[in-house]
């Protein structure tokens, strides 16, 4: 017999499967294109931020329902990680949070650079040393 608890964990759980329904749905359907004139490890970053960050932080870096402060752009508030490689040390410290190994050095630095580049910091064709750099994220 189904406890009164074990009824509502189960209702949650099935809340969680349709907002994870919904997450999956945005995926395929709003996926901005790569930014015009990308260097190569920008557009490896945009690939891999779709593939591992996306799922909790949106395709577009906002509009999220498990993290909903946006990650770029209006309204982020990544300027205190200081500087590229600021942001990359976090990286290397929390995300993607469900397992920060699952992307190398090089990976990380990748969407570190795909990052700043949809925040206006960093030039598209531009590339960033592996674990990034002083430039400044604003
Ligand atoms: C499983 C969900 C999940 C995944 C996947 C994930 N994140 Fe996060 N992210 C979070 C949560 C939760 C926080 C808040 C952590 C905290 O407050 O300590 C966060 C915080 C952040 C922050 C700090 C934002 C701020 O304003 O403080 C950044 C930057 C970030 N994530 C980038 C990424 C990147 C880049 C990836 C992919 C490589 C990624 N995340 C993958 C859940 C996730």
């Amino acid at each position: 017999m189904a406890s009164p608890f074990a009824s509502r964990r189960l209702a949650q759980l099935s809340g969680l499967a349709g907002a994870l329904c919904l997450a999956a749905g945005a995926l395929a359907q709003n996926v901005p294109p790569p930014p015009a004139g990308a260097s190569p490890q920008v557009a490896l970053g945009a690939q891999l931020y779709q593939k591992t960050c996306a799922l909790c932080h949106g395709v577009a870096g906002r509009d999220a329902t498990v993290f909903p402060r946006p990650i770029w752009g209006p309204g982020h508030d990544i300027a205190k990680f200081g500087s590229a490689k600021g942001l990359f040390e976090y990286l290397q410290l929390l995300m993607p949070f469900d397992d920060p190994s699952k992307l190398d050095d090089a990976q990380k630095t990748a969407v570190v650079a795909y990052m700043l580049v949809r925040n206006g910091n960093l030039r598209p064709g531009a590339s960033l040393p592996t674990g990034g750099d002083p430039s400044p994220i604003r």
